[in-house]
């Protein structure tokens, strides 16, 4: 008891210090959601889904309503691929509602949504899936291209992927991206790493969970995304980041690291899925891998964290847990001043 005291004082002095003296601080955007009072925090994570209940998108939201429930969540993290295929047209698509308010109906989803673009909503009006009034017309979509939600005791960084991807600039194919707000792209990406880099580092957080909508271990259809192996895949090493979370691929799939701690996760089962086609990877990394549609859970303490992944009908298919040792207040301030 003493000891949280302790910690609540000293973080509140951290905090202070960090927004004192911080000119090179991250610019990126910032959100709060507090942990429980008792500590905990517990989250679904689903990608891939946008496409008016088909393709067992309905299935998935409802056994997600279950499981929802069964943890009493406090939130949702989107990986991305938020409406098919080509985005929102405008703030007034019915595809809005029609693949995201009257989708995710059950009580236990009714808590803020943390989404993010993926290359499909990059073939629309990407502008719309940001703005206020999609947030009026659904109180828990929140969407920003890049931005950290501090939990408490876990920050979460979520990442922008889809501009770091070349094939889409250099050949788009009949595809047509909005890279409005993103040009000039190399100074977009290179401010983006910094940002992200910069915000790893002042982190306080015991855990650090990277999300984007991009693979950066996977063997499924689209495999690793080799921009971001080079550009992002160092700064989460260099930082510790205990998950990396995507959708994109449209699987379920748990991926270890031979060379660090990190370990890559796979939600993109949202709707459409059973693609057929997977690739060889390192057995001693490849701990889970499931083709069809699904969801994962987490649910966490500052020093435990349990991941479950879960079918079309509710099932478990895979669950795994990490520990790691509390970052104490006192070790903190001595290596920290
Ligand atoms: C829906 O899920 C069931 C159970 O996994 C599967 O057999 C079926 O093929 C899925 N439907 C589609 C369209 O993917
Ligand atoms: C996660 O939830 C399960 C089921 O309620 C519980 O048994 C477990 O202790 C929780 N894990 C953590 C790390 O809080």
């Amino acid at each position: 008891m003493v000891e949280g005291g302790h910690r609540v004082l000293f973080l509140g002095g951290l905090l202070l210090w960090l927004c004192m003296a911080a000119p090179s601080a991250s610019e990126l955007q910032r959100l709060q959601h507090r942990a429980r009072p008792d500590g905990t925090l517990s989250f679904l994570v689903v990608g891939d889904w946008g496409r008016e209940g088909n393709y067992n998108q309905s299935e998935v939201a409802s056994q997600m309503g279950v499981i929802g429930e069964k943890l009493d969540i406090d939130f949702v993290i989107s990986t991305g691929d938020n409406f098919y295929e080509d985005g929102l047209t405008g703030e007034d698509d019915p595809a809005f509602s029609k693949s995201f308010t009257d989708i995710y109906t059950a009580p236990s989803l009714q808590k803020p949504w943390y989404n993010v673009l993926g290359n499909h909503d990059y073939r629309g009006d990407v502008e719309a899936q940001l703005s206020p009034v999609l947030r009026e017309k659904d109180s828990k979509w929140i969407c920003y291209r890049s931005y950290i939600l501090n939990a408490e005791i876990v920050d979460f960084f979520f990442v922008d992927t889809t501009p770091f991807v070349d094939d889409y600039f250099t050949n788009p194919g009949e595809h047509k991206y909005d890279w409005k707000g993103v040009e000039p792209r190399d100074e977009y990406l290179s401010k983006l790493l910094t940002d992200v880099d910069s915000a790893l580092k002042d982190s306080p957080a015991n855990w650090k969970i990277v999300v984007g909508h991009h693979t950066i271990k996977s063997a499924g259809h689209h495999g690793v995304t080799v921009e971001l192996v080079e550009q992002l895949l160092p700064i989460l090493q260099a930082n510790n980041v205990d998950l990396y979370v995507n959708g994109h691929d449209h699987c379920l799939e748990h991926i270890t690291s031979t060379d660090s701690e990190t370990q890559f996760i796979t939600s993109g089962g949202g709707s459409k899925a059973w693609r057929g086609d997977i690739r060889p990877w390192k057995p001693e990394e490849m701990k889970f891998y499931y083709d069809g549609q699904g969801f994962l859970s987490v649910n966490m303490t500052g020093d435990q964290a349990d991941l479950v992944f879960y079918d079309v009908f509710g099932q478990v298919l895979h669950k795994w847990s990490i520990s790691k040792q509390l970052r104490t207040a006192a070790k903190r301030s001595y290596s920290e001043f």
